[in-house]
């Protein structure tokens, strides 16, 4: 298993690339399912979590070519309309194909989920949307089959709660039932105006992705398309906390900034000094020590769950007591623990962790638990005094690209060892 060596204190300066969104190319991935056509894909980011999908939509019976970042996939059949345990397991997006499958084949068998490390998530949102379609859903042997022999069919979709990938996979399905859906209580993540800007591509009816009332007319059939994702904004929000953490001069590329509207804020109100040189570029400057500010997590656009950790790094070292509230996940604070072992001072109460710093963070060993609490130990062992080894760095593999090389080209002292 690798492990990452970290050198702390050096700044980091010059220029950092985004990769496209790891979060928009699953479900674009499972989108090309929907039709025999070819699905030309780009700017598709090369972490493990793609590969995994690849694999189960090759067992699906994808033809796939991946050339760098381009994905190029064609399904004349469904072969197999099945996401085995075994890749549900390493990644829960699996449960993306269920929309697609069911719309395209009539029929989809998929492992439930289980828990993972940031929370139980479960997949009910998914199902109860697809019977609202018209699929008939039975549980056995810890997988769930859906089955609409005869096609889906148009509803009224209100979800209980904010779901991204419920309001994609749903998205998907409904853009091949037979007259309209309406799904209310949408998330409005970009990933997913992202995949409808896809689906729109391939022919389907929709409007008001982006806002919490999408509305599609079902068309009988979607054809090829060619795409380009957007940029991952939760890789280039990691970009921005390092830059910041280690007060260097960064510029973070090819990214989206007004995706990341709620950071900056944060971060603004915190002190930083962030600016926007070009429509796609944040700068961050030498802001000396930042203030402790609260922060809650929320769907979109409110603040990221999935920047939640890395907040957390850098509200180790600005001054005073910040109180970090997740709201999204039940179980997403395995980062604090390791934190503490570095020298941060945090305590947790339910829901929420109590910062207190500026502390004084020292390399130590440390265990990567999931993708983003991973990010977090990169960001504190950038700015601990002496060496840091973060062990099981696949969790990070899983969601960024070559963020070893990345970090090492504006001045981090960062090597992948095995
Ligand atoms: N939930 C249910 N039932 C459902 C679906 C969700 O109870 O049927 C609950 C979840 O357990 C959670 C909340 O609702 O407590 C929100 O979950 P959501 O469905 O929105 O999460 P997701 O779609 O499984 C995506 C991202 C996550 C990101 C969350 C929240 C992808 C592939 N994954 O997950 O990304 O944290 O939305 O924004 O888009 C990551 O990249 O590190 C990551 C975990």
């Amino acid at each position: 298993m690798d492990k990452f060596v970290i050198q702390g204190g050096t700044p980091l300066v010059g220029f950092i690339p985004t990769s496209g969104a790891k979060n928009s190319a699953l479900p674009v991935l499972a989108a090309a399912l929907l039709t025999a056509d070819e699905v030309v894909l780009r700017r598709i980011p090369r972490v493990r979590d793609i590969r995994t999908m690849v694999r189960l939509l090759v067992d699906i019976g994808s033809d796939i070519n991946v050339n760098g970042e381009t994905v190029t996939l064609k399904t004349p059949k469904i072969v197999s309309p099945e996401a085995p345990y075994e890749l549900v397991k390493t990644m829960r997006a699996s449960s993306l194909v269920l929309g697609p499958l069911v719309a395209r084949a009539g029929r989809a068998r998929v492992s439930l989920p289980g828990g993972c490390g940031i929370g139980a998530r479960p997949i009910n949102y998914h199902l109860s949307g697809l019977e609202r379609l018209g699929a008939v859903i039975t549980q056995d042997h810890g997988y769930i089959e859906a089955a609409a022999p005869n096609g889906l069919r148009g509803a009224h979709i209100v979800f209980d709660r904010i779901t991204v990938t419920g309001t994609e996979d749903i998205l998907m399905a409904a853009t091949l039932a037979r007259g309209e859906t309406v799904i209310e209580n949408a998330a409005r993540e970009p990933e997913v105006v992202d995949l409808a800007n896809l689906l729109v591509k391939m022919g389907a009816k929709l409007e008001g992705a982006g806002t919490s009332t999408i509305r599609v007319q079902g068309v009988t059939e979607l054809h090829g398309a060619d795409h380009e994702i957007i940029a991952d904004r939760i890789e280039a929000g990691t970009f921005v906390i390092a830059g910041l953490m280690t007060g260097g001069a960064l510029n973070i590329t090819g990214c989206i900034p007004e995706h990341l509207g709620a950071l900056t804020a944060k971060l603004t109100q915190a002190g930083a000094r962030i600016s926007q040189p070009d429509s796609t570029t944040l700068r961050v400057e030498p802001s000396g020590t930042l203030r402790a500010i609260d922060m809650s997590t929320e769907e979109y656009p409110g603040f990221a769950t999935d920047l939640q950790a890395q907040y957390m790094a850098i509200m180790t070292q600005a001054n005073g007591i910040s109180i970090v509230t997740e709201t999204i996940f039940e179980n997403r604070f395995m980062h604090a623990q390791e934190l503490q072992r570095m020298g941060a001072n945090i305590r947790l109460d339910g829901r929420k962790a109590i910062i207190a710093g500026k502390s004084q963070l020292s390399g130590a060993g440390v265990i990567a638990s999931d993708l983003r609490a991973s990010a977090s130990l990169v960001l504190a062992a950038l700015v601990a005094r002496g060496e840091t080894v973060i062990d099981r760095v696949y969790h990070i593999d899983r969601g960024y690209e070559r963020i070893e090389a990345k970090l090492s080209a504006v001045g981090a002292q960062i090597q992948r060892v095995e």
